[in-house]
C-alpha cells in the first residue's frame, strides 16, 4: 500500500487539491493499487489552526509517506505577517526539511490550446521544455534581515548544491533532446560564475555528448517568447526558475495548466501546481485544476514507477482540452469551447480515465 499525504493549504488549494485526489483515487482503483491518501495541514489554514505554517504533525506525516500532493499556500489574510509566521513558510520548510532540491516544471503546449495562448501560433509549434529548478538554495534561504529602514536578503551557493541540481538535468536531458540550457547572470553575480564554472566542469567530464550552452537570465527571458521551441532543458537556480517557470506558463495558455515535481534522493517526492492560491478567485469554482491533476502523474511516474498510469492521466487531461472543456482561464481565443467549472473538469477527466478502462 503506498501512502500519500495531501496538503490542500489556502485559497484555490483545497479546490484543484479535490479534483487530484479524486484523480488519484480513481486511477489507482482502475490499476488495482492500494493508495491511501491523507490530508494534513499547511500554510495559512494551519497558522490559523495550529499555530505553525508547518506543524510537526505534518512534517512527521510528510516525512513517513510515499509522496505528498499539495495544492497552494498563501494570502492576503497572512501577508503582513513576520517571516516566520507567514503561509509560504510552510512550502518553504518542507522543501528544505525533506531535502527536495530538485524542481522539474515540465511546459508543453497542447494543440487544443494554441490560441488561448498570448503568442502567434507559430512560434509555439514543437515547444516542449522542461524547467529544472534548484528548490532548496540561492536567494531564498541565505543569511536575511531587516530593520525599519534597511533590508538584505543573500543569494548563496555551494558547488556540490549546483553539481546535484545540474547532474539531475544532464540525465534528463540525456532521454529527451540532449540540450541544456543554463541560465544564469554570470555578467554580474559571483553565485552565478561559480554555477556557470561547476556546471561546464561537470558536463565537460560527465555529459560530453550534451549541448551545453549557458545565457544571462534577461536574455532567457527575451527568447522564452521569441524562439521557446528551441529550449529543452533550462536549468537554473531558485529564483530564476520561479520567474522563468511562471513565465514560460504563458506558452501553454495559462498558469492553471502547469505541474511539477520536487524530487530529494530517495525521500519522498512533493507534488504541485506551479500556480499559488489566488485569492482572488477562491471560493468560486472556477480554477483550473489541469496543474493539480497533472502534479498526480508525475507523482504517479516519479514516486510510485506508474508510467503507464501517469500516461493515462495526461492523456485524459489532453482530451478533455481537445473536447472543447475550459476553465475561465482559458475561455478565450477563437476556437469553441464549453466554459466549465472545477469539479465539472474533474468530472470530465474522471469519465475519459473509466471510459480508456472500459
Ligand atoms: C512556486 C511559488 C513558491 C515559490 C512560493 C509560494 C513560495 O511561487 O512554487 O513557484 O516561490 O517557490
Ligand atoms: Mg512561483
Amino acid at each position: 500500500m503506498s501512502s500519500v499525504v495531501a496538503l490542500p493549504g489556502d485559497g484555490i488549494g483545497p479546490e484543484v487539491t479535490a479534483q487530484a485526489t479524486r484523480v488519484l483515487t480513481a486511477v489507482s482503483r482502475q490499476a488495482g493499487l492500494e493508495i491511501g491518501i491523507e490530508e494534513a495541514l499547511i500554510g495559512g489554514i494551519a497558522l490559523d489552526r495550529a499555530g505553525s505554517p508547518l506543524p510537526e504533525e505534518t512534517l512527521e506525516r510528510c516525512t513517513a509517506a510515499d509522496a505528498i500532493l499539495l495544492g497552494a499556500v498563501g494570502g492576503d489574510r497572512w501577508s503582513n505577517a513576520e517571516v516566520a509566521l507567514r503561509p509560504e513558510q510552510g512550502l518553504l520548510g518542507l522543501r528544505k526539511a525533506l531535502g527536495l532540491y530538485a524542481n522539474l516544471r515540465p511546459v508543453t503546449v497542447e494543440a487544443a490550446l494554441v490560441d488561448a495562448s498570448p503568442l502567434r501560433a507559430e512560434r509555439l509549434e514543437g515547444v516542449d521544455v522542461l524547467v529544472v529548478r534548484e528548490l532548496t538554495g540561492g536567494i531564498y534561504f541565505g543569511t536575511r534581515g531587516r530593520t525599519a529602514t534597511e533590508a538584505f536578503d543573500t543569494c548563496e551557493y555551494s558547488a556540490s548544491e549546483i553539481r546535484r541540481i545540474a547532474r539531475l538535468a544532464g540525465e534528463l536531458a540525456g532521454k529527451r533532446r540532449g540540450r541544456v540550457t543554463s541560465v544564469d547572470k554570470a555578467n554580474v553575480l559571483d553565485t552565478s560564475r561559480l554555477w556557470r564554472e561547476t556546471v561546464s566542469d561537470l558536463y565537460a567530464s560527465e555529459f560530453p555528448d550534451i549541448e551545453l550552452d549557458h545565457i544571462y537570465v534577461d536574455a532567457a527571458a527575451m527568447y522564452l517568447l521569441s524562439r521557446p521551441a528551441t529550449f529543452d532543458v533550462i536549468l537554473t537556480d531558485n529564483m530564476f526558475g520561479d520567474i522563468l517557470s511562471d513565465e514560460a506558463s504563458m506558452l501553454a495558455g495559462s498558469l492553471g495548466l502547469l505541474p511539477s515535481a520536487s524530487l530529494s534522493d530517495g525521500g519522498p517526492g512533493l507534488y504541485e501546481p506551479i500556480h499559488g492560491s489566488a485569492p482572488d478567485i477562491a471560493g468560486k469554482g472556477i480554477a483550473n485544476p489541469c496543474g493539480a491533476i497533472l502534479s498526480v502523474a508525475m507523482l504517479l511516474r516519479h514516486s510510485l514507477n506508474l508510467d503507464m498510469a501517469a500516461r493515462a492521466v495526461e492523456t485524459a487531461v489532453s482530451e478533455t482540452l481537445q473536447a472543447g472543456l475550459r476553465t475561465p482561464d482559458l475561455a478565450h481565443g477563437e476556437q469553441e469551447y464549453r466554459a466549465v467549472g472545477t469539479e465539472a473538469f474533474g468530472d470530465a477527466v474522471i469519465d475519459r480515465l473509466d471510459a480508456a478502462i472500459d
